[in-house]
């Protein structure tokens, strides 16, 4: 079995090959960081428009760097939201039109869920599990009780971390990608100085974040010219790992879980996994992907549709496409199929 896999949510086109006995073969992926620059952020057109282009030829080209054919594929696999809607639109109708071409199933999974297992492609947690979900849009404490069941314990009440990040790196002139980027700053300083931003919300005992106010924040000590980019960079950087890190704390205790997934685009920041990776030695298990599989890819996706076909292999219809509407859902909730 050969499962296709293809992610096009937000600004990334990747697809990935899957192979029942093997794992995964391979995973390619087109960023629209030339874009991004030029324009200053996403433009949900253009990204759409620039993924319409991509699929393709990367599909050509996995097939081809595995001496696989068309023919040869099982399932298709895309992520069938949430993200942005014409970007999603684009990805699910190659997987339909893929799929009504060779007869094979579609199977659409939710974005959030490939972030949460991505780790699986080389590790094994186990359920139940505590997962820091970090990206782009989303910040959540979840207790993931099987596969399909996952409980949010808390989430952001306003900015997502990363978007913090990113916003906070394009205030001090870094471009894509800015989360990245605002990494590679902060590593450079080597002291943060009298820098200092408030954690917030650490005081509260319950598993909410926010991050507006730090980049407010941050916004006025960047007009204020008083400090360092570096250190600004790594005071902030600070500001925002920590308060993660310590609600994450705070969830392990609450829950009792003893096994931690960190999950998402910044879960590939070096001074998060750096702190997280010291609970290991506390009687936490601690998983972070590699770093790869962090950002947006598609081998998430694959991975979620392969322990989804294996879980499901006996009613493959309540998790398969049972037509061929072409449906994205720019919000979804995690817990399905219950929401088809
Ligand atoms: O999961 P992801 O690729 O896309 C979404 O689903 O949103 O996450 C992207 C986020 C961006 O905000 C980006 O700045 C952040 O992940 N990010 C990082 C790093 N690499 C990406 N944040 C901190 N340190 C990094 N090394
Ligand atoms: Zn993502």
């Amino acid at each position: 079995m050969i499962i296709l896999a293809i992610e096009t949510s937000c600004d990334e086109t990747a697809l990935a090959l899957y192979d029942e006995s093997k794992g995964l073969l391979e995973h390619v992926l087109q960023n629209q960081n030339n874009q991004l620059t030029k324009h200053g952020g996403v433009i949900p057109e253009i990204a759409a428009r620039t993924h319409i282009q991509y699929l393709t030829p990367l599909l050509l080209q996995l097939l081809n760097n595995n001496n696989l054919k068309l023919t040869d594929l099982s399932f298709i696999a895309y992520t069938k939201g949430p993200g942005l809607i014409g970007s999603l639109l684009t990805g699910a109708a190659f997987a339909k039109s893929l799929s009504f071409g060779l007869k094979i199933p579609a199977i659409g999974i939710n974005h959030l869920e490939g972030h949460l297992l991505a780790c699986m492609i080389t590790e094994t947690p186990t359920f139940p599990f505590l997962a820091l979900l970090v990206s782009g849009g989303h910040t959540m404490l979840i207790k993931a009780n099987s596969l399909g069941n996952y409980e949010v314990l808390g989430e952001t009440l306003d900015d997502a971390a990363g978007e913090a990040l990113d916003k906070t790196a394009k205030m001090l002139g870094l471009t894509p990608p800015t989360g990245k980027e605002l990494a590679k700053l902060a590593a450079l300083s080597n002291k943060p100085a009298d820098c200092h931003f408030t954690k917030p919300l650490i005081e509260q005992n319950n598993l909410n974040f926010s991050f507006s106010g730090l980049k407010t924040a941050a916004m006025l000590k960047i007009k204020q010219g008083k400090y360092q980019a570096t250190h600004l960079a790594f005071a902030f950087q600070q500001a925002v790992m920590d308060t993660l890190i310590i609600k994450t704390k705070l969830a392990l205790k609450i829950t009792g879980l003893n096994q931690l997934v960190v999950a998402g685009g910044v879960s590939a920041n070096y001074y998060l996994r750096e702190q997280l990776l010291q609970l290991n030695n506390h009687s936490v298990k601690v998983f972070f992907p590699k770093l790869e599989f962090c950002t947006d890819n598609a081998a998430m996706i694959a991975i979620a549709a392969f322990l989804r076909i294996q879980k499901y292999h006996n009613c493959l219809e309540q998790i398969l496409d049972q037509d061929l509407d072409i449906i994205a859902k720019p919000r979804w909730e995690l817990n399905y199929p219950r929401d088809k």
